[in-house]
């Protein structure tokens, strides 16, 4: 419902409402959280093409997160990206009213929290929700600055492209790889509000998960930190240099790497003092396209760690569950996997309790 809007109702608040209130042992420990650890950063305008491949081999592989500067996508296409956003949720409530929906299915909707019919616990973000390719069917529906968000769109995704050709050389393949196999690419945005909060150590601007698509471009607000990523069952603050965005590696490009490069948990904290805002671009596969890995990588790992599923089965399964069960890829590993795994971790003694 509209009037659930946190950028409706979030400023007459004094205190958390125990809607969004988490258990004690799933709260985020903020205390915990390395604060002075970087992600890999990555020049794209750097001339030596094999540096850029080895920096994004090593930053896939390790931590599924990585920093482009230099990429190409213009300042002011950024700056206007992030205050079309600002504004937007600045609206009148009766305007925003009108694009309210909980149903994940619709193209167009803006939203609050995560997927409020699954969730028992609420987090504390508004988000507004497009679908961006082909352009032409949307940016008529769109409810702000249609020019403004589609060069932006056009720009990020010539930049993720680019990316899916590194990444894509990165593993030994070549460039046009994952272009081809990921077909007729959709791409979809969510712009996340996360208002000030009264009290962000019990509560999420959106609790831990992994994206389910190929591969995530996030805009940020330099100026307030909240995204967080898992590293080495750690949770570590990543911070944004102003001109860059965050890049990570989604479900399905774990998936066709053969598990090689990882699809990361990562979470959005809020803050007591500053509104946040981000925006994420995600290119996902077509929705036929099987997803399967090529030979080559089979033949290195000498087995299938996932079976064979369309992104369409796969997008069902992820909107069906919770947000922070386990990884949804776990769903679609092999038995074969399941057994080596557990064959590996006994008889490195890990693993017994
Ligand atoms: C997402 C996401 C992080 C952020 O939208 O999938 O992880 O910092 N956002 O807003
Ligand atoms: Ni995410």
């Amino acid at each position: 419902m509209a009037d659930q809007l946190l950028s409706t109702i979030s400023r007459k608040l004094r205190s958390l409402p125990a809607s969004y209130v988490r258990p004690e042992s799933q709260r985020p420990r903020l205390h915990e959280v390395i604060s002075d650890a970087a992600i890999p950063t990555v020049d794209l305008g750097s001339p030596d093409q094999h540096q850029i491949v080895a920096q994004i081999a090593d930053a896939c592989t390790h931590y599924g997160f990585f920093q482009v500067v230099n990429h190409g996508v213009g300042n002011k296409s950024m700056r206007l990206m992030m205050e079309v956003a600002q504004e937007f949720f600045q609206l009148p409530a009766e305007e925003k009213a009108k694009l309210y929906s909980d149903d994940p299915a619709k193209k167009i909707r803006l939203s609050t929290s995560f997927n409020i019919r699954k969730e028992t616990v609420r987090n504390w973000r508004d988000y507004l929700r497009l679908h961006c390719y082909p352009l032409e069917d949307f940016t008529p529906e769109w409810p702000s600055n249609p020019e403004v968000v589609s060069d932006y769109c056009k720009e990020v995704r010539g930049l993720g492209f680019r990316l899916l050709g590194l990444i894509s050389l990165s593993l030994g393949l070549e460039e046009e790889y994952m272009v081809k196999v990921l077909g007729e690419q959709e791409q979809h945005m969510a712009i996340n509000y996360y208002p000030k909060c009264p009290a962000p150590d019990l509560t999420y601007g959106l609790q831990a998960h992994t994206d389910p698509n190929a591969l995530t471009i996030l805009l940020q607000d330099h100026t307030v930190d909240g995204l967080q990523i898992r590293k080495d069952d750690k949770w570590i603050a990543v911070g944004s240099h102003p001109h860059s965005f965050i890049i990570n590696i989604g479900d399905q490009l774990q998936a066709l790497s053969n598990g090689r490069y990882k699809s990361v948990w990562h979470r959005a904290i809020v803050n007591a003092n500053k509104d946040r805002m981000s925006v994420a671009s995600f290119l996902c596969p077509s929705n036929r396209v099987l997803i399967s890995p090529p030979e080559k990588l089979l033949s290195e790992a000498g087995r299938a760690m996932y079976k064979n599923y369309t992104y369409e089965e796969y997008y069902d399964r992820f909107w069906s569950r919770n947000l922070d069960d386990e990884h949804c890829l776990e769903l679609f590993k092999n038995a074969s996997s399941l057994e080596s795994e557990n064959q590996a971790s006994s008889s490195s003694g890990g693993n017994q309790s």
